[in-house]
């Protein structure tokens, strides 16, 4: 039985619904924050907290003593890191290792050390060949397009190889999250919903997963109660895909008004990729990075997670419609 939870990343998007669901199954929830982390909703739920950052192995074996579940959710990402990483700076490398993949290792060691009944991993869907089959299961082949999917893929490794050595893990890979805390897609697309005419490459129809922060929260916690998913991985999807312009809709309807959308094949978008690229910098910074030969690549095919795992073993279903999980998300922005 869990009775103590340890949450990294619990200042974050993800982190903070995760609290939430854990605050109300009643168990006691501590978090590992940064120094500047903002941190005012955990004190106001009475949280204890550790400060402390990635490396920081005091501070990280000061938080993980007397917890039972350890719920990794710290990581490093940008709005652009998905699409390929093109413009990813020395400094994002440099995080994307010491933040994904060093941290989860630092993290791991201490959770073995103190004998944790799991370890439960936020890693992404980025980890996913492009030509993996559509909808993705599990099993899928595993090549990363970006240096962001990369650190994923190389921390996934760490956490398989506790799991080796004893110490009960599991993975779970988020499509996109969006929610209220939002730091990237939902301002980025706002961003972008507010232009009064949007190209999108394929008319925007190309299909992809977007899942509420609490729906991939209430998955974690179903990941953390069923002794089976010990040494598991499960992706973490909404029940329906959306596509660009089904979002438009959902904004149009929500807003009352939205950009018109104008259609782009890909050998345009290929061809004055360049000036799309300044002005989309310049509009919506990060959202440029979909319009380099990586971004394109990806945002013509269609990604979509295969939910049936998480359905048949832990009897996981999303909750959230992006209606109203983008309501929700709007009204909080
Ligand atoms: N957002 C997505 O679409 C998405 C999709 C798939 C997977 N994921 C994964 O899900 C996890 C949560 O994502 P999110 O969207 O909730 O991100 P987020 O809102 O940016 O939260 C990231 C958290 O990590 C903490 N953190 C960053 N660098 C750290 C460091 N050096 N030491 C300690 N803590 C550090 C941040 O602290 P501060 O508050 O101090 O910045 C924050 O609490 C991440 O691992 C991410 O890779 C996200």
């Amino acid at each position: 039985m869990v009775t103590t939870a340890l949450v990294t990343g619990a200042s974050g998007m993800l982190g903070r619904h995760t609290v939430d669901v854990l605050l109300e199954t009643g168990v006691a929830v501590r978090a590992f924050v940064r120094p500047g982390s903002d941190v005012a909703h955990l004190r106001k739920d009475g949280i204890r907290l550790t400060f402390g950052e990635a490396g920081e192995l005091h501070a990280i074996h000061q938080a993980v003593q007397g917890v039972d579940v350890l719920f990794h959710l710290a990581g490093y990402l940008t709005v652009s890191a998905p699409f390929g990483g093109s413009d990813d700076s020395p400094g994002d490398l440099h995080r994307y290792q010491t933040v994904n993949v060093d941290f989860t290792e630092q993290l791991l060691a201490a959770a073995y050390e103190h004998g944790l009944s799991r370890f439960i991993f936020a890693s992404s869907n980025s980890v996913y060949a492009r030509d993996a089959p559509v909808p993705t299961p599990e099993t899928a082949p595993l090549e990363p397009l970006s240096a962001y999917g990369r650190s994923k893929l190389a921390a996934e490794q760490r956490v398989q190889a506790y799991q080796q050595r004893g110490l009960p893990t599991a993975i779970v890979r988020p499509a996109v999250i969006y929610g209220p805390g939002d730091r990237y897609f939902t301002p980025t697309a706002l961003r972008l919903a507010r232009l009064p005419i949007l190209p999108l490459v394929n008319g925007g129809n190309t299909l992809f997963d977007m899942v509420h922060a609490r729906d991939v929260a209430r998955l974690s916690w179903r990941v953390a109660c069923n002794d089976q998913a010990a040494g598991r991985i499960y992706n973490a999807g909404p029940g329906q895909p959306t596509t660009l312009r089904g979002l438009v809709d959902v904004y149009r309807d929500l807003k009352g008004h939205g950009p018109r959308i104008i259609t782009v094949s890909l050998p345009m978008a290929r061809r004055f990729g360049g000036l799309g690229r300044m002005l989309l910098a310049r509009v919506a910074p990060g959202a440029e990075a979909a319009l380099t030969p990586q971004g394109l690549a990806l945002m013509s095919q269609d990604l979509r997670l295969d939910m049936r795992r998480a359905a048949e073993e832990l009897d996981y279903h999303p909750r959230f419609t992006l209606e109203e999980g983008l309501r929700e998300t709007l009204s909080a922005l």
